[in-house]
């Protein structure tokens, strides 16, 4: 692929920032009334509307080029036809295989591999209906009330952020939780609300090899075996994985172990065997739901041109902020308190995705690649990091997210969460001139002086980008739309940026000079060849624990 920066259409975005880039979308909206439809577009129940965008048709035009020209048609095509697109790891990336509805068949080396991916479904069904029937019970015969998922990155984030998501379909008396952290406080604290008879754990780990995953099944194993035995383990314990022979060793019998494969990667298989929390916690039709959502999305990404592409146009969007405009950061702001895990999930999904400075040849990359993520639920992040987004000196484009309709039955709040949710866009779009500051501050009868002194403080620039993504409900097939929309938006930032999404080398430094360090916090091993500042510390740890 030639580096984004050689096309034709990057030379012109680059002209069109000059010449468009500092125009007001105040301006934009007085000057077409129909923007609203002209940017936003429907797919179901999901409407994103785009237009408070620093965008006019020609910005969205150039961008569709650039898709184009970076090989939009042949990546997508390459992906969902289970070429190796993941190149550095030799793999195919197929997670739209594991919700492919329609069966097409889906070739890895020659191979169909739908009979697989519905099997696995089939098994988590059966599983997952026999413990929520009280079919399958504990060691002592009770049914389970409480799963622990032990997992971390892509083994959590996912399916944790979609029981938050799904809370209003999960049941009281089957609670599932969550153990990531190797901090013994995640794990002790959770088991202090659980009941050994009554505990199912679920082990997620690609790899089964991962540190903390490992330390926290050792310790949730010994948890349960003190209280009821060896024997105990193979009803209270089942494994997620795709590596038998690590989940044999561990001791968990290969029959309870449910499977996926390489072609799979963490962060993309909450879709896979990974989601059997999901499936536990609010049902395997509904989990079938969320695969429906995102099928219906898969096959409009499949299908439509950029310009009529949803994740293609988010993903652009992005591009056109971070490399044209400047941007180093992105804020996704759920306006649903269901939704409180997504930006965590999506920081792994974008930042482990596209944090990369080595393009897909091997150089070193010579333009911006993935930024920043962060996001709070709102309208939390109004009292806290608002401020910035609104007056600070960065541009931060923003998602935001926001149901038609709730679950809950207190309907007064609905609305005052829907108006902030709304207000917030127009805020950012609009801002407030400091004449228009000024003249409010008078008519509320400030002195003249006053009034001119604060003006500038109380002034908001303005033209400060988001999107605005409103569905009627946040229902399973709706998260299952709005997950593969990031997905491949993702994808799609990938692909111009011309990166590998799929690898994740820039995590294995830290693990493995963490496993060099483990021995030498031990009182009678000598701290190694570290730097004086890694060195003092293990040597200020040694002393606070009075270890020498
Ligand atoms: O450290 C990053 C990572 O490799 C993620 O990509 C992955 O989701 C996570 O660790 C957990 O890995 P595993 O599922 O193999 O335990």
């Amino acid at each position: 692929m030639p580096h984004p920066t050689s096309l034709p259409a990057w030379h012109a975005l680059e002209a069109h920032a000059q010449a468009i880039g500092d125009d007001h979308m105040r301006d934009l909206f007085a000057r077409d009334p129909d923007r609203f439809s002209r940017f936003s577009l429907r797919l179901g129940d999901l409407l994103v509307d785009y237009s408070k965008n620093r965008v006019i048709h020609q910005t969205m035009a150039l961008l569709a080029d650039l898709a184009r020209e970076a090989g939009f048609d042949e990546g997508r095509r390459q992906m969902f036809e289970g070429r190796p697109i993941n190149a550095t790891e030799h793999r195919p990336v197929l997670h739209v295989a594991l919700r492919n509805r329609s069966n097409r068949p889906i070739l890895v080396d020659g191979r169909d591999v739908m009979p697989d991916v519905n099997a696995a479904l089939a098994r988590m069904r059966d599983f997952s209906e026999r413990v929520r029937s009280g079919a399958w019970t504990g060691a002592t015969g009770k049914a389970v009330t409480d799963v622990v998922n032990i997992g971390i990155g892509g083994s959590d984030l996912g399916p944790a952020m979609a029981c938050d998501a799904l809370a209003p379909y999960t049941r009281p008396d089957l609670r599932v939780h969550f153990v990531s952290n190797v901090d013994g406080s995640h794990l002790a604290d959770t088991l202090a609300g659980c009941d050994p008879e009554t505990t199912l754990f679920t082990v997620a780990s690609k790899t089964f090899t991962t540190q903390e995953t490992l330390a926290n099944a050792t310790s949730a194993r010994r948890w349960l075996t003190g209280a009821l035995g060896e024997a105990a383990v193979a009803r209270h314990f089942v494994a997620i994985s795709t590596n038998a022979e690590k989940v044999a060793a561990f001791g968990i019998d290969p029959a309870h172990m449910f499977v996926f494969w390489d072609w799979v990667g963490g962060r993309y298989s909450l879709w896979s065997s990974i989601g059997l929390p999901i499936a536990l916690a609010v049902g395997f039709e509904r989990f079938e739901e969320m695969l429906d959502g995102a099928h219906a999305m898969d096959e409009h990404f499949r299908t439509a041109p950029p310009e009529s592409n949803l994740p293609a146009i988010l993903g652009l969007l992005g591009i056109w902020y971070n490399n044209f405009l400047g941007a180093d950061a992105v804020a996704v702001l759920p306006y649903d308190q269901h939704l409180r895990r997504l930006p965590a999930y999506l920081q792994q999904l974008d930042m482990e995705s596209n944090g990369k400075g080595t393009a897909r040849d091997g150089q070193p990359v010579a333009w911006r690649t993935g930024p920043v993520l962060f996001g709070e639920p709102g309208t939390n992040g109004q009292h806290a990091f608002y401020q910035l987004i609104h007056q600070g000196t960065r541009l931060i484009p923003c998602d935001f997210l926001v149901a038609a309709e709730c679950h809950h039955g207190l309907a007064e709040h609905h609305p005052l969460l829907l108006a902030n949710a709304l207000a917030q866009p127009e805020a950012l779009m609009r801002g407030r001139t400091m004449d228009e500051v000024h003249a409010d501050m008078i008519k509320a009868g400030m002195g003249a002086d006053e009034a001119a002194a604060l003006a500038p403080h109380r002034t908001f620039p303005g033209n400060r980008p988001s999107t605005t993504l409103l569905y009627r409900r946040l229902d399973p097939h709706t998260l299952g739309m709005i997950i593969a929309l990031y997905e491949h938006k993702v994808f799609v930032q990938g692909l111009v940026w011309d990166v590998n999404s799929f690898d994740q080398w820039g995590v294995e430094l830290g693990k493995k000079l963490a496993q060099a360090i483990l021995p030498e916090l031990s009182a009678d091993h000598p701290a190694a060849d570290h730097d004086c500042s890694t060195k003092g510390l293990i040597d200020a740890i040694r002393a606070m624990r009075g270890d020498d």
